[in-house]
């Protein structure tokens, strides 16, 4: 069954009326600015991540992932923030199961299993979201996602969606964004205008950089309202 999806904290109309602001075309912008990011490979799966907690990364991704159907037939949000996961109460979906289940099973497939994705699609776009939850919680995250059947996973997923964004952790928090960011073509590192202190946010980008991870740009999240003409571009508002 496909939903129309109306998250809370992602409500449109909301957003609209408070501030006139068309923060969706932001999305849209950040949508394209990926699409170009690299000359020498398409950008076919990218994850999000942040120095620190809060600084916005899943509500950049589940914004992200709803303006991609408008451009990509199948889109595939994957929530791989294992300790702290909420792309399932954005989505109102139950994490019952999700994709440390899936990872028992990598050979079959079934995009239709309305078990695994729940599925998402607005009236202006052709295309669908599909999310997949973070699912059963696992003692050891980081090694899930560094393992090589993750990796194999991507790789089916890959064969199967036009577009992939994957929510991750802090990187100052636990290291588990560092396996995922190697294994997609580009990471988007998000800051915080309120929050981020830009010694830890040095940091974080010379982790991923040391570790090989093909670092797209940063988006600036939580900016304050006189500065947005200049910031407008790289973040949204409340
Ligand atoms: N652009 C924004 N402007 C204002 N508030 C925002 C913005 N983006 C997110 N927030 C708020 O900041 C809080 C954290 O957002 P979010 O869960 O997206 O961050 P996160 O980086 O994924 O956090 P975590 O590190 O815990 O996973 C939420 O209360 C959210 O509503
Ligand atoms: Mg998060």
């Amino acid at each position: 069954m496909e939903r129309k999806v109306a998250p809370k904290r992602n409500d449109t109309k909301r957003k609209h009326k408070s501030s006139q602001f068309d923060y969706m075309e932001v999305y849209r912008q950040l949508r394209t600015n990926i699409e170009y990011s690299s000359f020498n490979k398409d950008v076919k799966v990218v994850n999000i991540t942040s120095s620190n907690p809060a600084e916005g990364k899943s509500s950049v991704t589940s914004n992200l992932a709803m303006v991609s159907i408008a451009k990509y037939s199948k889109v595939l949000l994957i929530d791989c923030d294992l300790r702290k996961p909420v792309q399932h109460k954005i989505f109102k979906v139950s994490n019952k199961i999700g994709v440390s289940n899936l990872m028992k099973d990598v050979h079959d497939i079934d995009i239709d299993d309305e078990r695994y994705f729940h599925k998402f699609k607005d009236k202006e776009s052709d295309g669908k979201l599909y999310v997949l939850t973070s699912g059963k919680s696992v003692p050891n995250p980081q090694e899930l996602l560094a393992s090589e059947k993750f990796k194999d996973l991507i790789e089916k997923f890959k064969e199967k969606f036009d577009f992939i964004i994957i929510d991750c952790p802090p990187l100052n928090a636990v290291a588990d964004a560092i396996p995922v960011s190697r294994i997609t073509d580009g990471t988007v590192f998000v800051t915080s205008a309120r929050d981020t202190d830009k010694r830890d946010a040095k940091d974080a980008l010379t982790m991923l950089q040391r570790n090989g991870a093909n670092v797209l740009g940063c988006v600036l999240t939580k900016v304050d309202k006189s500065t947005r003409s200049y910031y407008s571009y790289y973040g949204n508002e409340e």
